[in-house]
């Protein structure tokens, strides 16, 4: 630990840190009035089921799991609708289906949303036509809409995004507790796209074969298979906004420490990650499992001090890693990291993101990922993580259930002329229903 850093955590002793990529409110009393009202307010998830993910991730550290962790990159006020949370429920469960198929082993499904409202921004300002206004930090802060107005911070935002949180939350959790129809039924799947990729015939097998041995678990157990693993779907969000997370962070009956109850799994961004900034401070007194993205500025000596910070007792399934170096990098990067991590005799779960250092804008300025990039980047981490005697224990995607047109590639070829008639999102790029379930059946087939 840092010299500077001292062992009394509370959880706002992360204000006495330099913070990173907060907003700027204009009113304290309004906030104070807002963050007490958020800290009075029933918790989102519970101490329980946060204990559960943590045995199961220190399980897929051990490799014996393996994660899944996808959604939006930002979710929107406005996608708090049962479609959009249906399709993205549906695109995560498919693509683990498959995924249980190819690696043959349990997965852990968390999902990028019921929270993941706020987003780091380069600059503080932006400037359009002479005229400078606070950067759109996500819905949780302020509009988008380029108006005065609607970039000022508001608290009552945050507000509203707990209880969207809360209301994303109570309808995934009923659409699992209903059996969700897609989760055993594979002839349900929309896999028209299938037909387009020279694997055609493999993956028509594949969906074939996980509906044949989802109903012969069922009849073996005479219980429906979305019984048999019924509230196995847990949440995460970057941990970004630092009022937002202090505000449900708290103590339990019978248990010891600290807990965020927000979310179950909360991750530093790339950009917040410094060993002595406010982030860090907040991230290690919390007792969830915590994961941290690590990209191409990160160093040893770096990733030493996180180790020692968040990390000090090696507990099972407490700390993730996950790269983002690009699939042109990680061959380079990833390698002395790994050797950083068991020289400090400590265990991570390794996962990889190969989303964001993919990321290029195009001639007319969409921002987009080349499908092939990220297979790249993916396949790339597994295959360092074997020669290096390690293992990738998991994925993490940016991408949604819609027929959105925002990464080009995949089976139908989708090629940036495509980017216009269906780019929906206002931050990073997604892999759209088609193109997700497919990298999970690549993922499955070289798996296996
Ligand atoms: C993100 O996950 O949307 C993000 C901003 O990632 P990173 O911190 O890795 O750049
Ligand atoms: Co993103």
């Amino acid at each position: 630990m840092p010299e500077t850093q001292s062992t009394n955590w509370s959880p706002t002793s992360w204000t006495q840190f330099p913070a990173a990529q907060q907003p700027t409110y204009p009113d304290q009393a309004a906030l104070d009035v807002v963050v007490q009202q958020l800290a009075a307010l029933p918790p989102l998830v519970t101490s329980w089921e946060i204990e559960s993910l943590k045995t199961q991730l220190a399980e897929a550290a051990a490799g014996e799991r393996f994660l899944l962790q996808g959604g939006d990159c930002a979710e929107n006020f406005a996608d708090c609708e049962p479609s959009t949370i249906a399709n993205k429920l549906k695109i995560l469960l498919q693509m683990s289906l498959v995924l249980v198929h190819g690696t043959h082993k349990r997965i852990i499904r968390v999902g990028r949303f019921a929270g993941q409202y706020a987003k780091p921004r380069s600059s503080d300002t932006e400037t359009v036509d002479g005229r400078t206004l606070p950067s759109y930090r996500g819905d949780i802060v302020n509009g988008i809409a380029f108006e005065p107005d609607s970039r000022q911070p508001d608290p009552t935002l945050m507000l509203r995004g707990y209880e969207r949180a809360a209301l994303t939350l109570n309808f995934v959790r009923s659409l699992i507790d209903g059996g969700f129809a897609d989760l055993h039924h594979p002839e349900y799947w929309d896999v028209e796209f299938v037909k387009h990729s020279p694997q055609a015939a493999e993956y028509q097998r594949m969906v074939e074969s996980i509906g044949e041995s989802l109903r012969f678990m069922e009849t073996l157990s005479g219980v429906q298979v979305g019984q048999l693993n019924r509230v196995d779907f847990f949440t995460s969000h970057e941990g970004l906004h630092l009022l937002y997370e202090q505000a449900q962070t708290r103590q339990v009956p019978h248990r010891r420490g600290w807990y965020n109850l927000s979310t179950h799994f909360p991750w530093l961004g790339m950009r917040t990650a410094n060993a002595d900034g406010a982030h860090v401070e907040y991230f290690r007194g919390i007792a969830n499992p915590i994961a941290v993205k690590i990209g191409p500025d990160m160093t040893e000596q770096w990733l030493a001090e996180l180790l020692d910070v968040l990390h000090p007792n090696n507990e099972p399934g407490r700390l993730t890693f996950i790269t983002r170096f690009g699939a042109h990098h990680i061959a380079e990067q990833l390698p002395p990291l790994i050797d950083a991590v068991e020289k400090a005799g400590k265990r991570v779960l390794w996962v990889c993101d190969p989303m964001h250092a993919n990321t290029e804008t195009t001639a007319n300025g969409y921002k987009t990922r080349k499908f092939e990039h990220i297979l790249a980047e993916l396949e790339q981490a597994f295959e360092i993580h074997k020669m290096k005697g390690t293992y990738l224990g998991g994925v993490h995607f940016e991408l949604t259930g819609d027929t959105v047109t925002e990464c080009t590639g995949g089976a139908r070829g989708l090629n940036e002329n495509d980017l216009k008639r269906a780019y929906k999102s206002h931050v990073d790029p997604r892999l759209n229903y088609e193109q997700a379930l497919e990298m999970a059946m690549i993922i499955a087939r070289r798996v296996q």
